[in-house]
């Protein structure tokens, strides 16, 4: 008894964790509804030159994001305890540059992180290869085959809005379930129609001591399609979403037998954890 309050109180604390920053970023962010760095303003009005998604951003993206990096390490390894379940080969979906994939391998067995976009892989390399039980895969989450099965899935930081459509999240969330053992927990979040309807037409700024950008949000409420331009002085990334509400995640959950273990968070970012039946 007093072994299954330890865990779920482990748990709880896990859940309440997974939002702080491991590490501080060392700029400065702010939201505006005008755009006040002058010198993107060009780049702002004619949208040109383009470069692809993560090019210029990719380098900057840990600091920047590093305000609400996600603790999921520990969440799976409290999950996984509090489900008396192996939490012993972990799959990062959508690993960006790696982090996540770096301090699981400190606390799992063998972890592989997947990622489609080379700017963000190029750095996973580095910091993953430091660890002789990780490995990384180029591939696309919507039509990935891996052949094998892992004990925990997880896609963090709203990669999974990286969607066109119901059907894209559906075959995203199939191609999940169908790499989970039985009893497999899979951890996401989301970002949903009020986070995306509160931030459109506005500008989120970033200032560190080495870089400067800013990040425009457009978000049609008829399609659901979010569409971030990443503004830095010599071109724009664009940045093409979707948001999902908790239905359309529970539909593509259901449909792939995956069985819902928890839910929380704010109107803004939805966490979700999920078993394979
Ligand atoms: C917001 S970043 C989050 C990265 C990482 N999960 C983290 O927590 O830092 C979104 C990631 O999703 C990846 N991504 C976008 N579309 C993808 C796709 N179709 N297949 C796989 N990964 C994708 C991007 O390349 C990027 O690394």
């Amino acid at each position: 008894m007093i072994s299954w309050l330890a865990k779920r109180l482990r748990l709880w604390l896990a859940r309440h964790w997974l939002a702080i920053p491991g590490s501080p970023s060392i700029g400065q962010i702010w939201l505006s509804s005008r755009l006040q760095f002058a010198e993107l303003a060009t780049i702002d009005a004619t949208n040109e030159p383009r470069l692809a998604p993560y090019e210029r951003l990719a380098p900057f993206y840990d600091d920047y994001a590093g305000h609400w990096c996600l603790r999921y390490d520990n969440y799976l390894v409290q999950l996984a305890n509090a489900r008396n379940v192996p939490q012993t080969s972990v799959l990062d979906l959508s690993c960006g540059t790696g982090g996540l994939v770096g301090r699981l391998a400190k606390r799992c067995e063998r972890v592989v992180g997947l990622d489609t976009n080379p700017y963000m892989l190029a750095l996973a390399r580095s910091a993953a290869g430091a660890y002789e039980n990780t490995s990384l895969v180029a591939s696309d989450f919507r039509q990935f085959a891996l052949g094998e099965r892992f004990d925990a899935i997880v896609c963090a930081s709203d990669s999974l809005n990286y969607v066109a459509s119901d059907d894209e999240l559906a075959r995203v969330v199939q191609g999940i379930a169908h790499h989970l053992k039985p009893g497999g927990l899979f951890v996401c979040d989301v970002l949903g129609r009020v986070f995306s309807s509160v931030v459109s037409g506005h500008y989120l700024h970033y200032e560190s001591p080495t870089v400067r950008f800013a990040l425009a949000f457009e978000f049609d409420p008829e399609t659901g399609r979010d569409s971030t331009r990443v503004l830095f002085p010599d071109g724009v990334e664009h940045h093409d979403r979707m948001a999902i509400n908790d239905h359309q995640l529970m539909d593509a959950a259901k449909s792939a037998d995956l069985q819902l273990i928890e839910r929380f968070g704010s109107l803004g970012r939805r966490y979700f954890s999920f078993t394979r039946v």
